[in-house]
């Protein structure tokens, strides 16, 4: 992790946002490539999700909605999560995120309690072992034989009683200094307008965006049940522990569609096709498929709204975490906005005559998490000419840039020439480089450091030999072709956009 993120930092991806006043905690900018490679996440989500489906349309709605939305929502009273904070170092905790437990001695007794962060078992087993021995020895305990800690055992913060919280250590301190869990609402709020008295909020999802538009946009586009409505954009959430990187922040964005069904239990079939068509779409990016796996939610792990989710994981450097999600959401949506507003939302199925409340199937995925899994599987390092080498194995579609066209020496004017006009001419296409400074293989290393699948050189043969040949470098064999200088655009073209 802590290579890929340098590598973001030193070749700009992403930056921690306001370093010059020391960061923001939660917060990123995303670099020159960095916001390529996002905004070529965004593209293919529209190409396959929107464009390439007869039944989906597009919706871009406003980041800030009447706050009746958000009531009506369940969002004001409910979209919390459980914080604790720590009354001597004044940290503040997800309690979902602290897990508790008793250390004992041979005879089974209780020497003391530890409190560590969810990680992997074994991290969580060491850091226990680390945070016991500690309090053993602050606290001049005597402690007979060996000790044991089961972390299986462990339960987190909110099953944590009035008493239980007076033993139990925070992470910090190593004090029993922690508060009970209280609910934090993750919405950012605001006021619009001079006189405003009410508060309104940053939407934490784009999702109601869709929900309120749902009849605006059925009528205006005449759109028929099953059909989804898809949405791209910024979302907000004051996450009290923002972490690893860009996959937890506080400013996120989102690619959404809420596809309405009939009621019934069709929503199944529904679910496992939106199920197929995410995983192809994420494996179409780039995502490794031997880091993903399904996490099918159920019983307490469903949301309120749902009816079932089942998640797309991937084994991030930190752990296996949601990359996306794909639920089914019933009816609750609409039905929360009708009652909400007060306005029927339902659809008159004309063939069947009958009425309803249509029930809706959601695929949603973060960019940034989405952007992370890319990185994380396209890092690579092999050995080249007895070199090591870090490149970046990008997909050529989500590439930030697709091709590097370089002049073999840059002192040749009739070299530069003739590389100067092929990138004019790629550049109305794609995001293209041209680069000549430095000997030809320090160039090549440069473009395989930032995920440039192609690069394009020109020389002596280009302007002298027949058939005017430039050679194209594949990034990851390093191998090497010549083609025809006015072939190059028709190989790009089937290479990146697949015509
Ligand atoms: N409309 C449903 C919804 O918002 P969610 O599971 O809360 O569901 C959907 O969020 C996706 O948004 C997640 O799978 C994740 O990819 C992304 N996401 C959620 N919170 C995030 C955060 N704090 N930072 C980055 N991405 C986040």
């Amino acid at each position: 992790m802590e290579d890929l993120v340098g590598l973001c930092k030193r070749r700009g991806f992403v930056f921690q946002n306001s370093e010059l006043y020391n960061g923001n905690s939660g917060f990123y900018d995303f670099g020159p490539l960095g916001s390529e490679l996002k905004s070529n996440i965004k593209s293919q989500f529209r190409s396959q999700f929107i464009h390439a489906r007869s039944d989906v349309v597009s919706l871009d709605s406003s980041i800030i909605s009447n706050p009746k939305v958000w009531e009506s929502s369940g969002h004001v009273g409910g979209f919390s999560d459980p914080m604790s904070d720590c009354k001597e170092s004044k940290k503040r905790f997800r309690s979902d995120q602290l897990f508790w437990g008793p250390v004992k001695d041979e005879k089974g007794d209780i020497v003391c309690w530890v409190c560590v962060h969810e990680d992997d078992t074994e991290i969580m087993k060491k850091e226990a072992k680390k945070m016991a021995k500690k309090i053993i020895k602050n606290e001049k305990i005597n402690v007979e034989g060996r000790t044991t800690i089961d972390i299986s055992t462990f339960k987190d913060l909110t099953f944590a009683t009035e008493s239980d919280i007076q033993n139990i250590p925070s992470p910090e301190s190593l004090k029993p200094t922690l508060t009970m869990p209280k609910d934090f609402n993750l919405m950012f709020s605001t006021s619009v307008g001079a006189s405003s008295t009410t508060p309104a909020y940053l939407r934490p999802e784009t999702a109601q965006g869709i929900f309120v538009n749902f009849k605006n946009v059925m009528g205006s586009s005449r759109m028929k049940i099953p059909f989804g409505i898809a949405q791209i954009g910024k979302a907000f959430r004051n996450e009290i522990t923002p972490r690893n990187f860009v996959f937890r922040s506080r400013e996120f964005e989102q690619c959404e569609v809420e596809y309405f069904i009939p009621p019934g239990d069709c929503w199944k079939e529904y679910h496992k096709e939106w199920l197929d068509f995410s995983k192809n779409f994420l494996l179409s990016l780039g995502v490794r498929d031997d880091l993903m796996d399904w996490d099918v939610h159920s019983g307490d792990g469903l949301a309120h709204y749902a009816r079932a989710c089942t998640d797309v994981t991937f084994r991030f450097p930190f752990g296996e975490s949601e990359l996306m999600g794909i639920a089914a959401r019933g009816d609750y949506d609409l039905k929360a906005h009708e009652e909400g507003s007060g306005k029927s939302l339902e659809y008159y199925d004309e063939e069947t005559k009958e009425r309803y409340i249509p029930h809706v199937i959601e695929p949603s995925l973060g960019v940034d998490r989405v952007f992370l899994a890319i990185m994380c599987s396209a890092y690579a390092e092999d050995e080249v000419s007895g070199e090591k080498r870090t490149f970046l194995k990008f997909k050529p579609s989500v590439a930030p840039v697709k091709a590097s066209i370089l002049p073999l020496l840059k002192n040749k004017p009739e070299l530069v020439e003739v590389a100067q006009k092929l990138y004019d001419e790629l550049k109305m296409r794609w995001n293209v480089d041209f680069d000549t400074s430095g000997a030809i293989g320090r160039r090549y290393r440069r473009a395989d450091e930032i995920g440039t699948p192609f690069c394009i050189t020109v020389d002596f043969d280009t302007i002298e030999k027949e058939g005017k040949t430039v050679t194209v470098r594949f990034r990851d064999s390093c191998e090497q072709i010549r083609m025809p200088i006015d072939e190059v655009m028709g190989f790009l073209g089937k290479e990146i956009d697949g015509y």
